[in-house]
């Protein structure tokens, strides 16, 4: 008898986590909830239930017999249904509310961080507004303003001056512009460097790390414009030396597990540390308690193991036994978007092309429903067109090819994902 999996979430991460599990030889049915055009194809999309209400998902995990829980998305894990599904005696992977801590409250990570010697960014919380203000206009410099709680990926605003940072501290907690999750917020020293994604699978000791990869956050090409939730993704970056990445794995990514096995709160699921690689060395600028989106859809393609047993064995607290083995092929993700993300977006449009692509490509739905038979976007990130090489040239050439065979009327995607691989640093300010 295989494994019935329940896996919940919606965006082109899940479409990747579930188009992995669905090889596995340890797999019976899967279920994804809510799933989306894509996981639709894959498994069975369950509606009705809200991924983070814990009790409607335990209530789920009966109905579909579930024999193994996946959570890859923040808020279930904020709202402790991993800890409602293992109550039930169900086994889960992802991590605890109180170890989901170190994603919900940036004030207990950098606290952690400082007390377990993570190099980070960190600065102090304040609940004050006038007292943040007093601290900005003091330093009088670039900072980052953070809201202390999760806040859709829009709560961290880089300010080049004290002035940009007054009105961050205003936005945040006068004005309500992150609810209840912008009441606190921390103060941190502006880096200057180049991103990396650290991920890693860990069932509370063992740690399995992931291949590094690097997201594009802002929209246009050559990292300018706003922020999004993610425009393009490579992996590995050439750039990112072997020193500098043996010191993210044990000063950043073990050093934090052990931090949180220490202090009664093992952390299971990925760990996913958000690092800048600055003239001083790799330093922390937020700790992830899941995957990443979309560096999963890079990521997850280059995965030689299989998905399911190294998170049935995350869950049962045996990663000890199971070796993670990773692919050397670069891997390159385009996202294409709506027009008008990451602002407001007209959704509806017919997508053509996806039959179009090649057999080895993937395409990670996101943003998009099937309606009548075709397939019409539905957000703001639409899907993510992913392809594997044995150079990054060759991966980039190939992810373009076939992005360009993907038609829907206002399409915007970057030009540039992978430019940066084998580019050397600098840390101009
Ligand atoms: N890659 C950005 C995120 O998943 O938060």
């Amino acid at each position: 008898m295989g494994l019935n999996v329940l896996l919940l979430g919606s965006g082109g991460r899940e479409h990747a986590i579930a188009w992995r599990i669905s090889q596995s030889p340890l797999l019976s049915r899967l279920w994804i909830a809510p799933g989306n055009a894509g996981t639709a194809d894959l498994g069975e999309n369950v509606s009705g239930v809200s991924p983070t209400d814990p009790e409607a998902v335990r209530r789920c995990t009966e109905e579909v017999r579930a024999d193994l829980v996946v959570v890859s998305s923040d808020d279930p894990l904020a709202a402790g249904v991993i800890d409602a599904v293992v109550a039930a005696g169900i086994p889960a992977f992802g991590s605890t509310r109180a170890a989901a801590e170190i994603e919900w409250s940036k004030a207990f990570a950098n606290d952690l961080m400082a007390r377990s010697g993570v190099p980070t960014s960190a600065g102090p919380t304040f609940e004050d507004p006038d007292e943040a203000t007093a601290y900005v206009r003091h330093l009088g410099g670039p900072v980052v303003v953070k809201a202390d709680g999760l806040a859709l990926g829009k709560g961290v605003t880089v300010c080049d001056n004290a002035d940009e940072a007054v009105a961050a501290i205003d936005a945040a907690m006068r004005e309500g512009a992150f609810g209840a999750s912008g009441t606190r917020i921390v103060i941190e020293e502006r880096m200057y460097g180049r991103e990396v994604s650290g991920h890693a699978f860990s069932d509370g000791i063992t740690v399995r790390h992931m291949p590094f990869s690097c997201d594009h956050k802002r929209i246009f090409d050559g990292n300018v414009g706003p922020n999004t939730g993610g425009m393009g993704v490579y992996a590995p970056p050439t750039w990112l030396v072997p020193d500098t990445a043996e010191a993210i794995r044990t000063t950043i990514t073990e050093r934090a597990i052990a931090a949180m096995a220490e202090m009664g709160r093992p952390f299971a699921g990925v760990l996913y540390p958000g690092i800048m690689v600055t003239e001083t060395g790799p330093r922390v600028f937020e700790i992830n308690a899941r995957f990443g989106d979309p560096e999963a859809q890079v990521l997850l393609p280059k995965l030689r193991s299989d998905l399911l047993t190294v998170l049935d064995a995350c869950a049962h607290q045996r990663l000890a036994d199971v070796e993670v083995e990773w692919d050397d092929r670069a891997s390159v993700g385009v996202v294409m978007a709506s027009e008008g993300y990451p602002g407001p977006t007209q959704t509806g449009r017919l997508i053509e092309g996806i039959a179009d692509v090649d057999d080895d490509v993937q395409v990670f739905i996101a943003g998009a429903k099937r309606v009548d038979g075709r397939l019409l976007t539905s957000g703001g990130r639409v899907l993510c067109v992913v392809a594997q090489a044995d150079t990054m040239e060759a991966a980039q050439a190939k992810a373009y090819d076939n992005v360009a065979r993907i038609h829907f009327e206002g399409a915007q995607y970057r030009r540039d994902i992978g430019d940066t691989a084998a580019l050397p640093l600098e840390f101009a300010r």
